[in-house]
């Protein structure tokens, strides 16, 4: 087989339990409007159909703030901003109407293009966008007339749903009607986020092209904390702070085929901004060897652990790594050196069973092997008997008794007959 036909292989084995997981799941994915001229922007909109072909519900919020710029900047109007939102002057509607109308256009244009492939089996309208926000008018803030700047007041959202059960993707633009008939002007990330909040969205998934510096998980109250964030970024963590979103996903544009890896491979691609650091991974210190010791006996006692005393593990505790959640300790793990300078060995992996399926295995192996291979070391070893699948699916492959390093050789139990496992830290 070609390298590339081997790697397509490895790339669906992959995807396939996320491809199962997702079906059926709501994901809101939002960008702003400059995202849209983009060239990368048709691959993205190809992307979206793939992805409501394997059976998720998608609703996309687009922005408009630099379309609309441009059209008051022809026609020699200013743009107006306090407090970073736009003062909408009334003869700025119909060219915001043109702007939000024309990159509406451009996008059902697209997602019509790309639902129509014949390999994707769609066989519905497509793409629904319409009158689905009722909004207000922001008021007066500070003195600040806002004008035509609106907030939400109501997402239509049976109406959202109905679509989705249609398997239509849903479009939104940030705009919204008043019962007394006027248009008001809104912004994306609202309509994003109310939108997801009303239809209890199980991903809120934002693509821009400004914050592609951000680490793999950071919280609403570090963002703030920070004062070189971007706007954007402020604007997304005073939302989660102030509200029962709970987290959103964060892509980067440039990035061919971002929103595919971030669903469908196990380390995605983006960063994930949550309100609250609920649980955190650290390293162990003494008080915590009750707790390991709870979570640990469990499976010692059915034999997939092997037993350690609390002796033991007080002259460990340093090797060990744990997830603390209020304050009570749900998984750990252990990193050892072996007497072969360039292998470690990770074990003693557990999490409790009631916060299983949850990545926190994965989490606490993704931290070993960085520790591990910051610490100069080539290979991970870990001795199993019931988990070398879990194992293997992380890059794990089968070694031998003889490979072991003497001091793991010396030991190693033959009536335990674990299997040993190697990975190559890269
Ligand atoms: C193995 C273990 C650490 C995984 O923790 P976790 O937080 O549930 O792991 P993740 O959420 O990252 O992965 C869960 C996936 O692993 C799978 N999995 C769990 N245990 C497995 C096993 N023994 N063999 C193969 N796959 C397994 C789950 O079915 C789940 O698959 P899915 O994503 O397709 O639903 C946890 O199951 C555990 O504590 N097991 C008992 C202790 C143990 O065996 N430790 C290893 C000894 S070295």
């Amino acid at each position: 087989m070609t390298d590339q036909k081997c790697n397509s292989v490895h790339l669906l084995r992959e995807a396939s339990p996320y491809i199962h997981k997702h079906r059926g799941k709501t994901f809101v994915v939002a960008f702003p409007g400059e995202v849209v001229e983009q060239a990368l922007f048709p691959q993205l909109i190809q992307d979206i159909a793939t992805i409501s072909a394997l059976g998720s519900r998608i609703v996309i919020v687009h922005g408009t703030r630099s379309q609309i710029n441009k059209r008051l900047e022809i026609v020699g109007r200013k743009s107006r901003f306090h407090h970073n939102i736009r003062v909408t002057e009334p003869g700025d509607i119909p060219l915001i109407q043109e702007a939000i109308g024309y990159l509406r256009i451009t996008i059902e244009n697209l997602l019509s293009h790309a639902l129509n492939q014949p390999n994707l089996p769609n066989n519905s309208i497509g793409v629904s966008s319409g009158n689905y926000i009722t909004a207000q008018p922001l008021g007066i803030i500070d003195g600040v007339d806002y004008g035509y700047t609106g907030k939400i007041r109501r997402i239509a959202h049976p109406f959202i749903a109905q679509q989705l059960d249609n398997k239509n993707i849903v479009l939104m633009s940030p705009i919204g009607y008043s019962p007394s008939g006027e248009v008001y002007n809104l912004d994306y990330e609202h309509v994003a986020l109310s939108t997801a909040k009303a239809l209890n969205a199980d991903k809120i998934i934002f693509i821009n092209d400004n914050d592609a510096h951000l680490p793999h998980e950071i919280t609403a109250s570090q963002i703030e904390a920070n004062a070189t964030a971007s706007t954007f970024l402020k604007k997304i963590a005073k939302i989660l702070l102030d509200g029962d979103i709970e987290r959103v996903h964060l892509l980067n544009a440039a990035t061919d085929g971002a929103l595919l890896l971030e669903l469908y491979t196990r380390d995605g691609v983006g960063s994930l901004i949550s309100a609250k650091q609920f649980e955190h991974l650290r390293a162990a210190t003494v008080e915590d060897i009750s707790g390991i010791l709870d979570l640990i006996h469990p499976l010692e006692s059915i034999g997939t652990l092997i037993k350690r005393s609390r002796e033991q593990l007080e002259l460990e505790i340093n090797n060990f790594h744990v997830i603390v959640r209020d304050q009570k300790i749900i998984a750990c793990v252990a990193l050892y050196n072996t007497d072969n300078p360039n292998i470690a060995e990770l074990a003693c992996l557990a999490v409790n069973p009631e916060y299983r399926g949850g990545n926190r295995g994965d989490k606490l192996f993704r931290h070993i092997a960085q520790l591990a291979h910051t610490q100069g070391k080539a290979r991970l070893l870990v001795l199993t008997t019931q988990t070398t699948d879990w194992f293997r699916e992380r890059g794990f492959e089968k070694g031998s008794v003889n490979e072991l390093p003497t001091n793991k050789k010396s030991l190693y139990n033959y009536q335990r007959n674990s299997q040993v496992l190697f990975k190559k830290l890269a």
